[in-house]
This record gives structure tokens, sequence and C-alpha cells, in this order.
């Protein structure tokens, strides 16, 4: 896959940069060319980022607020001009059965996995057709799809990103894509604490990984591939379009 050429000097946001699926997204996504405003936290992280390209500009913030993702827009546009990628990896977990989760942790795991995605998207989408277009990607999860043992907000919340960016693929295309990848278990530091949701989290995961087809557990590198191939295809053939059509039939 030629990458290089089709992200040369094109502009990101990367939400959830600071750690796993987001950072290397980030990182790829530079290394392929591409100005990119990373959103995190954690500033320690985001610094490093910036160190290591210096196509990254870090803006700290936390997405849950609405101000984060306007000014993640803003940095944008002040900076660059426009907006042709978003990606929206900034996620957590919401742990604990439904009679168990307290209603901050429910709200809280919402408020981070949907409340902040249409906030971002509010904020940018107008702007990407204003300036021609752009395509986004969502990180979803298997667990819209599958459910897991205590994991009732998490489960719940990445089941609305479906609906959700179905719904925009409809709205906003054919000037901006939007699709949804959602990962199966993938090796970062939000896995291991999922794990830790069961009683022996290293035999969980040991397990999953011997259930999933390739025998191990997914890497950022696998993730990052998928992303960046769904920010550039061609509209034609692509799932929101597909979509659109057997909607609009
Ligand atoms: N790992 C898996 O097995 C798996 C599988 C399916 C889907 N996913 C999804 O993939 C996405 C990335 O997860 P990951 O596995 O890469 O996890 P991760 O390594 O824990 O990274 C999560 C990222 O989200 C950011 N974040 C969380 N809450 C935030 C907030 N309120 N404000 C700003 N940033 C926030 C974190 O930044 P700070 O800590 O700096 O704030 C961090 O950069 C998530 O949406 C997750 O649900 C993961």
């Amino acid at each position: 896959m030629k990458t290089e050429s089709a992200f040369h000097e094109k502009i990101a946001i990367v939400t959830g940069a600071t750690s796993g699926m987001g950072q290397r997204i980030a990182l790829d996504l530079a290394g392929n060319g591409a100005f990119v405003v990373a959103n995190g936290r954690n500033k320690t992280n985001g610094n490093r980022l910036e160190e290591e390209s210096p196509r990254i500009r870090f803006v700290p913030g936390d997405v849950k607020d609405p101000e984060t993702n306007q000014g993640l827009v803003e940095h944008a546009l002040s900076n660059y001009g426009r907006i042709d990628h978003l990606v929206l990896s900034a996620g957590q977990l919401g742990i604990g059965k439904l009679d168990e989760i307290s209603i901050d942790d429910w709200r809280d795991t919402f408020a981070t996995n949907v409340d902040a995605v249409f906030y971002l998207l509010r904020h940018a989408l107008p702007v990407m057709q204003q300036k021609g277009g752009g395509s986004i990607v969502v990180i979803g999860s298997i667990a819209a799809f599958h459910a897991f043992p205590n994991h009732a907000a998490y489960c719940a919340s990445k089941g609305a990103l479906v609906s959700l960016v179905r719904q925009v693929a409809l709205d906003f295309g054919p000037s901006v894509r939007i699709n949804l990848v959602c990962p199966a278990q993938v090796q970062t530091p939000l896995l291991d604490a999922s794990a830790r949701a069961f009683d022996d989290p290293e035999q969980i995961l040991a397990q999953t990984a011997q259930r999933l087809p390739l025998k191990r557990l997914g890497t950022t590198t696998d993730i990052a591939e998928a992303v960046l191939f769904y920010s550039v295809m061609p509209v034609v053939g692509s799932p929101a379009h597909t979509l659109r059509l057997t909607e609009a039939s």
C-alpha cells in the first residue's frame, strides 16, 4: 500500500494519541507525511510524541469536555487551515456488572466513549465539509457485537458507536467518509486493565490469543495499518458508501 503520497502534507487530528493504538496511529500518520494534532491527558507521553516527530503537535485535554474538542479543531484550523483526517481513538473501560458499576462510572464511560465522539464530530464535520471533505475513523470494539463479562458500560457504549457512525455516514457523505474500525483484543494498557476484570488475567489473555484466528493478540501496528487504509481508500466501494446505497434503496 502506497500511503506516503496520500498523507503528504495532510492535516490530521488524533485522540487517544498518548497511548496504545492512537499513539501508533499518530506516529504512522506523521511518518507518512501528515501534520498531526495529537490529544490525550498524559503530558509526559504527549511531549514524547512531539520529540519523536516534528510533525506532531500535542494539544492536551480531557475529551469529555466539549471545549477540548473545539480546541483541537481550532488548533488545526489556525495552524494549518483545514482538517483532512480525524481518528478518534480515546476510550476507557467501564468495568463491572450492571448492578456493580456506579452511576458515576457508567456516565464517565459514556462521556469518554460516546459523548466525546459526538463533540469532536460536531465541531469538525462542518469544517471538513466546507473545505471539500475528508475522512474519519472512529475506533469501536468487538465489544459492540460480543458480550464480555463484567463490561456492561463498555459494551453498551461501543454498541452506540455503531449506530452513530452509520447515521453520520448517511448525513455527511459523500464528501466526508466515516468508518468504524472494531478491533478485537490488542496489546495495550487498556487490554491489561480489561483482563484484570477476570479471576486470572494472564490465563485469560493466553486463552484469548489462542481463540483469535492469528493465534496471537493484535498489535497496535495491525490497527494503525487498518486505520490508514480506511483513511485513504476511495469513496466508491467503501463500507460507508455501500451503507449509504443500502440505506437509500
Ligand atoms: N486494546 C484493546 O484490546 C481494544 C480492543 C477494542 C477496542 N479498543 C479501543 O481502542 C481505543 C484505544 O484503546 P487502547 O487499547 O489503545 O487503550 P490505551 O492504550 O489505554 O489508550 C487509551 C487512550 O485514550 C486516552 N483517553 C482516555 N480517556 C481520555 C479522556 N477522558 N480524555 C482524553 N484522552 C483520553 C488516553 O489518554 P490519556 O491517558 O493520556 O488521557 C489514551 O491515549 C479505545 O477506544 C478502546 O476502547 C481497544
